[in-house]
């Protein structure tokens, strides 16, 4: 064919660039000022936003902004029942309430599944429906271990990723009421036998939950909202 040149035949079409690929000749056709100005503009952007919200400042990622916003979420769903203490009697008290153990089993399959299973048959991480525990001799000792850890991080902390203290203490609630439960694949008993959880205390906080023993009292029936 003809020689490589940068005079085109055709007045119609752009000129031609003076290199050749292949016997391929290329247009001298650049992209519109305006276009050029964009993507240098967006590259510009992309440095300056990288180095706003993905340099580690505090606050800024949107991480942050998801855990803040999860916190005020937590913060009025749980003004109905306050900041609960991490102890036996509040575990057990809420161990038996449907509405709040939600909150708990929620927690559990989206944290917990991965090391002892769905129904808490137990993994990488123990049992936890047998009567055996390997750390846990009372019920508050499960919270210590969800909030603090166990085995050098085998058991990673949680006190910290959850965004309430609340959910420490519902999650062991969940945790506490598959003692018992059947699941699918057990994992063999570990540790030694603990002592049964103890009964909810009757009236030892002024909400919804369910008295073991009802006062004589017609008025003092409770109904537990769904
Ligand atoms: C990375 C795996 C892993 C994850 C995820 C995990 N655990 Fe564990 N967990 C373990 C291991 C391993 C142990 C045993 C620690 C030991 O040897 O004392 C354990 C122990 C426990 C114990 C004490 C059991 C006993 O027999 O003393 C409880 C309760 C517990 N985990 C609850 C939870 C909850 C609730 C979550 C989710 C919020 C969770 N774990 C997430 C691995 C995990």
């Amino acid at each position: 064919m003809s020689d490589a040149s940068n005079t085109n035949l055709n007045p119609n079409e752009p000129p031609l660039t003076d290199h050749s690929y292949d016997g391929i000749q290329e247009y001298d056709n650049p992209m519109p000022g305006w276009w050029v100005w964009l993507f240098v503009g967006t590259v510009i952007f992309s440095g300056v936003y990288w180095l706003y919200f993905e340099t580690g400042v505090e606050g800024r990622s949107i991480f942050d902004e998801y855990g803040r916003y999860q916190a005020n979420i937590m913060t009025v769903k749980f003004g109905e029942i306050g900041e609960l203490s991490a102890d036996s009697a509040t575990i057990a008290k809420y161990m038996r309430d449907p509405k709040w153990l939600a909150v708990g089993k929620a927690t559990y399959n989206a944290n917990c599944v991965s090391c002892h299973g769905i129904d808490g048959g137990g993994g990488i991480g123990p049992n936890l429906t047998d009567d055996n525990w390997k750390g846990v001799r009372h019920l508050d000792d499960i919270a210590k271990i969800i909030k603090n850890g166990a085995a050098n991080g085998a058991m990673p902390a949680w006190g910290s990723r959850f965004n309430h203290p609340n959910v420490v203490v519902l999650t062991s609630a969940y945790v506490a009421s598959l003692r018992g439960t059947k699941p699918a694949n057990p994992k063999a008993p570990e540790g030694a036998v603990a002592e049964p959880w103890p009964a909810a205390e009757a009236g030892s906080q002024p909400d919804n939950s369910e008295s073991t023993e009802p006062a004589p009292s017609a008025t003092s029936d409770k109904v537990i909202a769904p």
